[in-house]
């Protein structure tokens, strides 16, 4: 009997290779014929993607914590409704680049907003639809601010709402992200992402092979 659909979410800091290694790890389960679908956060809806140009667009002016918060929300009870739950329904596991827990690292931990007030509109956004699994890709954020297309972004002159933010505005959403996978050690797992990708993308299929009940290759 098929195992039942997970819903696993890959979180981290940007330039921290999460979404890389997610569709790695896509590809792989293609070739393991595993039904699944991919699909990220803010966005992943036509409703989530304008939601998710706004959010970034530095020209909307000053956003604060809990506007942000809204935002997110707004653009993932959609992404629930229209993609995730139906496609969990129909029996494909779901991988997604980012969830609650960016924004518990984000706005909470980042911005300052109340943990209790981010858990209360969870509730109301999700209905409390949590992931089964967790992976969290974790390094330095002096690191992963040199890595992935927000440096590139930074040197055009592009730089999104949140690629403008500073080195300790980074810190605190690291040590967030931290924070939160100590609280629910059983869902996440943490992957040191400072080493070679090779190495970072075989334990991501380990995890992933546990999970799916999937026989790993050699
Ligand atoms: P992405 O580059 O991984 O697609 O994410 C876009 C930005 O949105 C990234 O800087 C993290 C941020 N973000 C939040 O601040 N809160 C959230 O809840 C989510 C999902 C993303």
């Amino acid at each position: 009997m098929a195992p039942p659909p997970l819903f696993i979410t890959f979180e981290g800091l940007d330039g921290s290779g999460k979404s890389t290694h997610l569709r790695r790890a896509s590809a792989w389960l293609e070739e393991h014929r595993v039904p699944h679908l991919v699909t990220h956060e803010p966005g992943g809806t036509p409703l989530g993607d304008a939601l998710r140009a706004i959010f970034l667009d530095p020209s909307r002016g000053a956003m604060d914590g809990t506007v942000e918060l809204l935002l997110v929300f707004a653009s993932r009870r959609q992404h629930l409704l229209e993609v995730i739950e139906p496609a969990l329904a129909a029996g494909r596991h779901v991988l997604c680049d980012r969830f609650t827990d960016s924004t518990r690292a984000y706005q909470g931990y980042g911005r300052g907003v109340p943990l209790p007030l981010i858990e209360q509109v969870n509730r109301v956004a999700t209905g409390g639809r949590t992931p089964d699994h967790t992976l969290l890709f974790d390094l330095p954020a002096g690191e992963a601010r040199t890595r992935g297309h927000s440096p590139s972004r930074r040197e055009r002159g592009a730089a999104d709402r949140l690629d403008a933010e500073g080195l300790a505005f980074y810190e605190r959403v690291r040590h967030g992200f931290q924070e939160v996978a100590r609280a629910e050690a059983g869902r996440f797992r943490q992957v040191d992402s400072s080493g070679a990708f090779e190495e970072t993308q075989a334990r991501v299929r380990a995890e992933l092979a546990r999970w799916l009940g999937l026989e790993e290759e050699a």
